[in-house]
């Protein structure tokens, strides 16, 4: 089932985006950064899922202020929710796309001294060892190039016993659901831009078990995970050993 979708998806991409495919790295428009932000911003409330997550895997005791990495921030909306709740931490935005980083900085003017956005790719990311808390991407891994590399930098920048969440799509999600919910999505006003962005990202088609060979061979356990074969979603949360 899910090849035949696999098939008409890379068809769909082929034909509507010219010469590119899923091995180069994604542009993103100023038209499609400001189309996802607007389709996120009406959905904010799926962020306090993260924040709950987040508060579960933070490291007792927490310091001061803890240092949270979002790896892949997109518009930036995670690190609002998450202020609202952890109101003393450092928050570190990071993103390879400066028209999504642009939309992160606007949406954050307000915490600014909080708030730390960086135009970096995570597979190399400007920073010293060991100084992050938790870091954690929500639906970004399917767009990386070299997670595993990209995992060995997060483990690089982690304190000791410092955690990671990742958050993905499940490619075993059954093709018609998946079509499904993007005609949900388009119902509820993504844009076209939008909605191949979305089904681009499970064209990459990382099975959990590739994420976590990688985070493993990245020196990471895997403390916690959840996936149901009828969730469109996964989330693997793994500890830097100490
Ligand atoms: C689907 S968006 C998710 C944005 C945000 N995490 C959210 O949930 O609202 C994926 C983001 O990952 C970023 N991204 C993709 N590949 C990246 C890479 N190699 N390094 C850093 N950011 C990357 C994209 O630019 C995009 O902003």
């Amino acid at each position: 089932m899910q090849s035949v979708f696999m098939k008409k998806t890379q068809r769909f991409s082929r034909e509507k985006q010219g010469t590119r495919n899923h091995l180069q790295p994604y542009m993103i428009s100023e038209e499609l950064a400001d189309g996802f932000h607007r389709y996120m911003e009406k959905h904010a409330a799926v962020y306090n899922d993260d924040i709950k997550r987040i508060q579960a895997f933070l490291r007792h005791p927490l310091p001061q202020s803890p240092v949270i990495f979002d790896v892949g921030t997109g518009p930036g909306l995670l690190p609002v929710a998450l202020q609202r709740h952890l109101t003393t931490a450092v928050i570190i935005g990071v993103d390879s796309s400066l028209p999504m980083l642009t939309q992160s900085l606007e949406n954050n003017t307000h915490i600014f001294e909080s708030y730390h956005p960086f135009l970096a790719t995570v597979e190399h990311l400007p920073f010293k060892n060991a100084i992050v808390d938790l870091a954690v991407s929500r639906f970004s891994v399917l767009y990386w190039d070299h997670p595993q590399q990209a995992f060995q930098e997060i483990n690089r920048l982690l304190k000791p016993g410092g955690r990671l969440i990742i958050e993905s799509l499940n490619p075993e999600y059954p093709w018609w659901r998946l079509w499904l919910m993007i005609l949900g999505m388009f119902f509820k006003g993504a844009s076209s831009q939008v909605l191949s962005y979305q089904k681009d990202a499970f064209k990459r088609e990382y099975h959990l078990e590739q994420i976590e060979q990688s985070l493993v061979n990245a020196s990471f356990t895997i403390i916690h995970r959840e996936t149901q074969q009828n969730d469109w979603k996964t989330v693997v949360v793994a500890e830097k050993q100490c």
